[in-house]
């Protein structure tokens, strides 16, 4: 069993720097593949698997919290290079990019969130998630999250791309019971980072599917107002998974930010 993450190198780039990407739940960094390719040559692009998930899912770190996953993340990475790079994360990914702000800020360059929250959970929504990560240990399976893949698309992308619901299907299947439990599990207890994000003076963009229904544009556009210096960015006909909708015009939000920094 090893303890690193598997870390995929999409583009050595050209110098411009190093652009992380972090993925959703229950997926790995595959999510990000269509996306990846649209990204501005001159920058190095590293997609991560997260602890349990993708090719890292034999890393179950003992503590089980968004703060060790960021920990993961920056050891697996330097790797890669030493200087300061832009984290880009989607739900989960985001939520692990905004425990690596108070972990790591001096090593983070720029900030893009996807999709995601700064809130934690309500009572309610921990029990739930406790409850899926200990129905996927008892079935073995994925299967108590497979409802995701649609739940995480637009209603349009459902109803006229069924290759992307069965994209997504074959990525939440081939993930582990114990990855399953063990993101559920970390996602439970992290922390409120709405006070981290208000502080956070350099640059930022937020990008949200204009359909998302799980972490919707208002609840983005409130976090984008309490940022200092962050800018939201809305794209059509997609939900949750904008960069598995909409590749193409997440990558171009992404590179018109990074040509910025
Ligand atoms: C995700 O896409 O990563 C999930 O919706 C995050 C969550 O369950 O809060």
């Amino acid at each position: 069993m090893t303890d690193e993450l598997h870390v995929t190198q999409y583009a050595t780039g050209s110098g411009a720097g190093t652009l992380v990407l972090l993925h959703g739940f229950p997926v790995d960094h595959r999510m990000w593949d269509a996306c990846a390719q649209y990204i501005d040559p001159e920058w190095r692009v590293l997609g991560v698997d997260l602890p349990g998930l993708g090719r890292s899912a034999h890393t179950l770190p003992t503590d089980t919290t968004m703060d060790r996953s960021a920990t993961h993340v920056f050891r697996a990475i330097r790797a890669y290079t030493s200087e300061p790079v832009v984290l880009a994360g989607l739900s989960m990914g985001g939520y692990v990019a905004q425990a690596a702000l108070n972990l790591f800020s001096k090593d983070i360059h720029g900030l893009i969130l996807l999709d995601t929250r700064s809130q934690a959970d309500t009572e309610t929504a921990v029990e739930n998630r406790l409850r899926i990560a200990e129905q996927a240990l008892r079935e073995g399976s994925s299967a108590v999250v497979l409802g995701m893949a649609s739940a995480t698309l637009s209603p349009e992308t459902v109803a006229v791309r069924s290759e992307i619901v069965a994209y997504m299907r074959g990525l939440i299947e081939s993930q582990t019971p114990q990855g399953i439990a063990w993101s559920q599990r970390a996602m439970a207890c992290r922390a409120d980072s709405s006070e981290t994000l208000a502080q956070w003076e350099k640059p930022s963009l937020l990008i949200v599917g204009e359909d998302d229904e799980i972490s919707p544009a208002e609840v983005m556009a409130d976090i984008a107002a309490t940022m200092p210096n962050a800018r939201l960015e809305k794209i059509p006909h997609a939900g949750h998974m904008a960069p598995v909708e909409q590749p193409r015009a997440v990558a171009h939000a992404i590179n018109t930010y990074l040509g910025t920094l």
